[in-house]
């Protein structure tokens, strides 16, 4: 079996078993602090076991980097890495907002750039945004690319949540220049829909971010043709460990790349 159907079978089974749990008092229970450092609630724990117990079931030889359960090497010779955030919008899963999604992602070395396959499931209707390294992104099954003409509207995805002060300064120019800004609280699935070309500039300035946050959406962005860069306007590249935070920017375009850093530096 293929990597890529390896994660999709996955992604597809956290969507059964939580798409009635959201927004339910059950979703809420504390199991503690996990590996990424925020509280684990159980709808993440259902969701990380649904993948941990299927790739038991398969046999599949590999090292998962959960954000919860932390790291886990399933039988002796690992093929790779599995970077799973089961649950990546927990709030809002935990809520009931209808935002949130699995971030499912395979890399053969111990570094964002070496991720060959993909899979973000939106779990509230099952959509799935996939890559697998050279062979182009898909929603569902139609490719996909990111926005490359002028938009009607300019829509910029900027996450804010916990930003401080002197980066909220920073980014102002973007919320006052006529820019559609938008934030809903799914970084993962915020990247997809900046591949599917809903939007045409996405940030995450805040060095908050964590590997199982963004590395499905890394392959999703890059193999839809999106530029990915990290705060220094470098190729976004980044060890898979649980003590990195990245800051980066995803432009559809270089021209409004330009557009957008010019306005904030
Ligand atoms: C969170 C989401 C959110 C971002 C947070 C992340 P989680 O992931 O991606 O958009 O603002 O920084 O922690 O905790 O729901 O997997
Ligand atoms: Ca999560």
């Amino acid at each position: 079996m293929e990597v890529i159907e390896i994660l999709r079978e996955a992604s597809k089974r956290i969507y059964k078993n939580v798409k009635d749990l959201a927004g339910t008092e059950k979703a809420a229970g504390d199991f503690g602090r996990g590996a990424g450092g925020d509280i684990s609630r159980n709808i993440d724990i259902v969701a990380e076991k649904t993948v941990l117990d299927y790739l038991k079931e398969i046999n599949f030889e590999c090292i998962v980097l959960g954000e919860e359960c932390g790291r886990v090497e399933l039988l002796d010779n690992p093929k790779g890495y599995i970077i799973m955030d089961a649950i990546d919008g927990s709030v809002n899963a935990v809520r009931g907002v209808p935002f949130f999604c699995s971030s499912l992602a395979f890399a053969t070395e111990n570094k964002l750039s070496s991720i060959t396959d993909a899979v973000i499931t939106n779990l509230v209707n099952g959509e799935m945004y996939w890559a697998s390294k050279n062979k182009g992104s898909f929603f569902n099954e139609e490719k996909i690319k990111v926005h490359n003409k002028d938009p009607i509207y300019k829509i910029v995805g900027i996450n804010i949540s916990g930003a401080s002060t002197s980066l909220m300064k920073r980014l102002h120019p973007i919320f006052e220049n006529h820019n559609h800004t938008r934030h809903f609280g799914a970084n993962a699935l915020e990247m997809a829909l900046f591949a599917r070309g809903l939007m045409d500039v996405f940030i995450d300035f805040r060095d908050k971010i964590r590997i199982q946050d963004i590395a499905a959406g890394y392959l999703i962005v890059k193999e839809a043709g999106g530029l990915l860069l990290d705060a220094d306007l470098n190729p976004l590249d980044a060890d898979l460990s649980y003590d990195t935070r990245v800051s980066f920017i995803a432009a559809a375009n270089q021209k409004i790349l330009d557009e957008i850093i010019s306005q904030i530096n």
